[in-house]
C-alpha cells in the first residue's frame, strides 16, 4: 500500500554516491526530501538535479537534507553527475541512491507499473524530524518538478510545526498566515502577540509569526 501523510517513513540502508547510508540515522534531527528519477542520463532529470543542487543553501537554511534515487547503478550515477555539472553549472551536492534492486523504490511505492514497470515515477517525500511523512507528490516522467514550490511547502510545514499556523491559498513567504482551528482565542493571545484579524471565528489571520 502506498505511503500516506503521517505514516512513518520506512527506514532502509542503501548504496549512494556518498557511501552507504542508513536513512533514519542519516536524517538525524533534520527534515528530509527523498525524490526519485525515472532514469539516469535523461533530459528532464538532468535539469531537476541541477536545480536541486543549486538550491542546496536554501535547503540547508531550513535544516533539510536532500537525497535522490534512481534504479540505475552507482557507476552510472557517477558518470551522469559529470554531465550534470557540465550542463547545469552545479555539481550534485547531495547523495543519489543506486536502487538497482528496487528495494527503496518498492518500500516507497515509486514504481507505478501502469506508467512504467521499469522506471520510477517522479515521487517526492518530505519527512519531518519525527520521521513521519509530511508531504507526498507524484509527477509523471515527462514533467519536471518545481523545486521552488517544494521549498514553499517546506516553509509552510515548518511554520505549522513551530508556530501553529496554516498558510492560505497561494501563500508565499512573508504573507499573512491563518491561526489553526485547534488554537483557542485564549491561547492565541499568548502565541500571537501581534494579534489577529477575525474574519470569521474559524478564519483568523495573523502576520507571519517568524517575521514580526
Ligand atoms: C527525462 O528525465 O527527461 C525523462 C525520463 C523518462 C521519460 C521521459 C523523460
Amino acid at each position: 500500500m502506498s505511503l500516506r501523510l503521517g505514516d512513518e517513513a520506512p527506514d532502509f540502508t542503501a548504496e549512494t554516491t556518498q557511501g552507504t547510508i542508513n536513512f533514519h540515522e542519516w536524517l538525524g534531527d533534520s527534515w528530509g526530501v527523498l525524490f526519485s528519477h525515472p532514469k539516469d542520463y535523461t533530459p528532464v532529470c538532468t535539469t531537476e538535479l541541477g536545480m536541486a543542487a543549486q538550491l542546496k543553501p536554501e535547503f540547508d537554511k531550513r535544516n533539510v537534507k536532500v537525497i535522490g534515487l534512481s534504479v540505475d547503478p552507482l557507476d552510472s550515477h557517477f558518470g551522469w553527475e559529470k554531465d550534470i555539472e557540465e550542463t547545469q553549472g552545479t555539481a550534485v551536492n547531495f547523495p543519489m541512491i543506486a536502487d538497482s534492486d528496487r528495494k527503496v523504490s518498492d518500500l516507497y511505492d515509486m514504481i507505478h507499473p501502469n506508467a512504467s514497470d521499469t522506471f520510477t515515477v517522479r515521487s517526492v517525500f518530505v519527512i519531518g524530524p519525527d520521521k513521519k511523512v509530511k508531504l507526498t507528490m507524484t509527477y509523471p516522467a515527462s514533467t519536471g518538478r518545481n523545486f521552488v514550490e517544494l521549498l514553499r511547502v517546506i516553509d509552510s510545514l515548518q511554520l505549522t510545526a513551530n508556530y501553529s499556523v496554516a498558510t492560505p491559498v497561494n501563500w508565499k513567504d512573508g504573507d499573512d498566515c491563518i491561526i489553526v482551528p485547534a488554537v483557542s482565542n485564549e491561547d492565541a493571545k499568548a502565541k500571537f502577540p501581534a494579534g489577529w484579524n477575525e474574519i470569521k471565528p474559524y478564519l483568523r489571520v495573523t502576520p507571519q509569526p517568524n517575521k514580526v
